[in-house]
Parts: structure tokens; C-alpha cells; sequence
């Protein structure tokens, strides 16, 4: 029903089963929803588990394709192997795993105690390495497999009071590129997606508060935030066929923003 909003075919995912982390809100929210409506199975997965099963029960409602929403913090590995295990109970496959959980804030680096850049490190980095680890087996027994790393841009300059996210988030893209060496082998795929800011999202709230969001767009060579249906969008395009022979990659979507010297000061 929704795929009526996408360019793909209605069923071009059908036959994928999906692990989705951080997909109770914003862009990975998003990522499933148009997953779902393409014909894939979706497990999301997030810390909040009262959050997480309701949204799996409004997507599903929504496309009319299944998801199951269990909870897990991306810190924990066992709490991922628990996920992946009842993914494939549910499911009886997975072959794709979609790393979006993270966690952000403004901070001067002078102002950021060790725990809190440690935590943000942990989360994005370390849970990205945590959640590989944990679905490798059934991904590489699946076959045509894929892992969607989410990244940003904030770390191709130097961003002002973003150092823990960047260096989170340029630790991504290491590891995206690694895993793209070790384990296309093995047959599966491994690729970014780096947003630029993205409207109607919680890291857009919090790290462009009052009259900065407006400023920021204008800035941008494109005029506007993107959204996150234009995320989605190349998040389908990089598991369906047409993106069999893309791996370790990095797909900067960000309307321009990270191309132009007009900064953000
Ligand atoms: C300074 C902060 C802080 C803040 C937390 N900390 N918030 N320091 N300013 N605003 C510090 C704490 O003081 C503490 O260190 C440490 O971090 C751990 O904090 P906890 O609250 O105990 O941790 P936890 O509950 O595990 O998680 C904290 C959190 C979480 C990561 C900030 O609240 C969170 O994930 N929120 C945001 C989720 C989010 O926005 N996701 C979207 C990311 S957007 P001390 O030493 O004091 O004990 C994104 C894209 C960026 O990543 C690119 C956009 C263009």
C-alpha cells in the first residue's frame, strides 16, 4: 500500500528478512517501514521495549507486512544473539542487518567527561561491531546477504561539538570497509548510508535547536533538510539486486551539505 509513495516495484524485497537496530524512531524507523511495504520481514530492535513492540505492531498495520519488535541494548552482545535467535524463530532466516542505533548530544570537548564520549563510542561504534558479530552466522547461512551501516557526515571535517559522534561515526565507516573485505567471500555485502541532517528526527532536535535548524538548511546546497523517506529510499535500493555488485561503500545523502565551503558558524 505505502510502496505507492516509492519508485521501486511493490515486491522487490519480498524474501528478505531484516534486523533493523535503533528502528523504534527516525531514519531507521523509516528504513523499515519501506522495507515492510517492499515485501521484506522485519525484527527492530531498540533499549525500549514497550516502544519497540508497539511500532513493530503500527508498521506492520500500516504496510500489512510482518514485524516483531524485541528489545536490546546495542551494547550488550548477548542481547543481540537473543534478537537474532528470535528473529529466526519468527522468521526462520536473516539476511540483512541495518545498524542504526545511536546516541547523540552537543558537547564541547572541553565540557565532555570520558564516560559520556565513551558512551556515545559504544553505542554507535561498538554496537554496529556488537550487532555484525551477532547476526553473522545466520547472514552468511542465508546467503546474498547484506549489512547497512547508518553514518554520518560530521566527520569529514571537523564538526564543533560533535567529537565523540565523529569519531563514533568515522570508526563506522573503518568497519564498514573492513567487514567489506573480510566477508564479501563469504557473500555478504557490506555498505553506509552518511545522512546529512534529516528533518522530523531526534538527533536533528537535539543537536539544531531554536533558530539553528533554519539557518543550517539555508546553508545547505539543496535548501532544505532531507527526509527520511529519502533515506529509506536508498536503503532499499542498496538491498535490492540492483546494488549486487556494491559493497563497502559509503553513500553520503545529504543534499549537498558535505561538498560546500558555506559552513555552519
Ligand atoms: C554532556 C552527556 C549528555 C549531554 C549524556 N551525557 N548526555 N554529556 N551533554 N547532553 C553523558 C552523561 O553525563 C554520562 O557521563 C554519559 O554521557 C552517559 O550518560 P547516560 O545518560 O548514563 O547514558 P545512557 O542513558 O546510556 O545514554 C545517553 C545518550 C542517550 C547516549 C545521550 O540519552 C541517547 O542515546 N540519546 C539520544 C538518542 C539520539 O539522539 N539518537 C540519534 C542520534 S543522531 P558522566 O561522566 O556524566 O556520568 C546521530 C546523527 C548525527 O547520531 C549526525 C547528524 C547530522
Amino acid at each position: 500500500m505505502l510502496s505507492g509513495m516509492s519508485v521501486f516495484r511493490e515486491d522487490i524485497l519480498e524474501g528478505h528478512v531484516a534486523l533493523i537496530t535503533g528502528g523504534g524512531t527516525g531514519i531507521c524507523r523509516g528504513i523499515a517501514r519501506a522495507y515492510l511495504a517492499h515485501g521484506a520481514k522485519v525484527c527492530i530492535t531498540s533499549r525500549r521495549r514497550e516502544l519497540i513492540e508497539t511500532v513493530a505492531a503500527e508498521l506492520s498495520a500500516e504496510t500489512g507486512g510482518e514485524a516483531i519488535g524485541v528489545a536490546a541494548d546495542v551494547r550488550d552482545p548477548e542481547a543481540l544473539v537473543a534478537v537474532v535467535d528470535a528473529t529466526m524463530e519468527r522468521f526462520g532466516k536473516l539476511d540483512t542487518l541495518v545498524n542504526g542505533a545511536a546516541g547523540n548530544f552537543l558537547a564541547p570537548a572541553v565540557g565532555l567527561s570520558s564516560k559520556g564520549f565513551r558512551t556515545v563510542v559504544d553505542i554507535d561504534l561498538c554496537g554496529t561491531f556488537n550487532a555484525a558479530k551477532a547476526a553473522f552466522a545466520a547472514i552468511e547461512g542465508a546467503g546474498d546477504g547484506l549489512i547497512l551501516n547508518i553514518s554520518a557526515t560530521l566527520h569529514y571535517h571537523g564538526t564543533p561539538l560533535q567529537i565523540h559522534a565523529s569519531a563514533a561515526k568515522a570508526g563506522v565507516d573503518a568497519v564498514t570497509r573492513n567487514l567489506a573485505v573480510e566477508w564479501g567471500p563469504l557473500g555478504i555485502r557490506v555498505n553506509a548510508i552518511a545522512p546529512g541532517p534529516i528533518g522530523d528526527t531526534e538527533g536533528m532536535k537535539r543537536l539544531t535547536p531554536g533558530e539553528l535548524a533554519a539557518k543550517l538548511a539555508g546553508q545547505i546546497p539543496l535548501r532544505r533538510f532531507g527526509t527520511i523517506d529519502e533515506i529509506a529510499q536508498m536503503a532499499v535500493f542498496l538491498r535490492s539486486r540492483a546494488a549486487s555488485y556494491v559493497t563497502g561503500s559509503i553513500f553520503v545523502v545529504d543534499g549537498g551539505q558535505s561538498v560546500t565551503t558555506v559552513g555552519f558558524t
